[in-house]
């Protein structure tokens, strides 16, 4: 099914390279962490809102029984790029501000390293359904980071203004670090500084290789508010 997609800074090229890199189990400790959390509940709908090129859902979904799932995103060649790889989810272009799905359709709402709508999650969940949103931490990439904004005002990010403002939508019941390095070879730090929207504006050449990258993630998980 085909929304509304809008040209962004994702093209094909990014997600390809995202989909090697996180193939490859770049994420996977964040992926446990994710499974592990949801592994206690039933037969669940679930929605993963700015899927990107779908492995983080198709993996999840891949673990865990019971759970239907559908990834939508505003760029489609992430959403094509999904539907090519992964049989297990629905694939479906949209907007995050307007979705085309009806109130209250969902259980678990993932939200990974992605933009936000928290009136249209708010819509979308069930009056028992969570949110499940994944934020870089301070030092998420941190080796890279260096490189590119050394000596501006973005070698430093706090997730302080994020997680504020979903505290204003939701009650937090549960928040949970991913602190590790990442061991690279050559071929995944190429597919990472591809698919990272950090390095956008810079020339990829001048980057030097690392082998080692600090994964620096928090998941934040949040119920309507009120209901505890
Ligand atoms: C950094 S990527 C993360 C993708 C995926 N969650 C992952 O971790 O691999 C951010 C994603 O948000 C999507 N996105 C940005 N604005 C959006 C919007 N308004 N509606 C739906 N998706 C959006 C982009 O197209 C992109 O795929």
């Amino acid at each position: 099914m085909v929304q509304q997609s809008r040209k962004t800074q994702y093209d094909q090229s990014l997600f390809e390279a995202r989909q090697r890199l996180i193939q490859s189990g770049f994420y996977r400790q964040l992926i446990v962490q994710i499974e592990s959390l949801l592994q206690s509940r039933d037969t669940e709908f679930l929605l993963d809102a700015g899927c990107g090129e779908g492995s983080h859902l198709a993996q999840i979904l891949d673990k865990i029984d019971h759970q239907f799932g559908v990834g939508v995103d505003i760029a489609k060649e992430g959403i094509q790029t999904a539907a090519k790889a992964y049989e297990n989810s629905q694939w479906i272009v949209g907007d995050l501000a307007n979705t085309p799905f009806t109130d209250k359709a969902f259980d678990i709402i993932l939200n990974i390293l992605s933009p936000s709508n928290y009136q249209e999650f708010t819509r979308l969940m069930k009056d028992d359904g969570i949110v499940m949103k994944v934020v870089p931490g301070p030092n998420y990439l941190k080796e890279l980071r260096e490189q590119i904004f050394a000596g501006t005002d973005q070698e430093d990010y706090s997730n302080e203004d994020t997680v504020t403002r979903f505290k204003q939508f939701f009650d937090i019941t549960h928040r949970e670090k991913v602190f590790h390095q990442v061991t690279l070879t050559e071929d995944q730090f190429q597919d990472l500084i591809q698919m990272t929207p950090l390095t956008q504006d810079v020339d990829l050449s001048q980057l030097k290789f690392v082998d080692s990258i600090t994964l620096d993630l928090e998941i934040l998980v949040g119920e309507k508010q009120g209901l505890s």
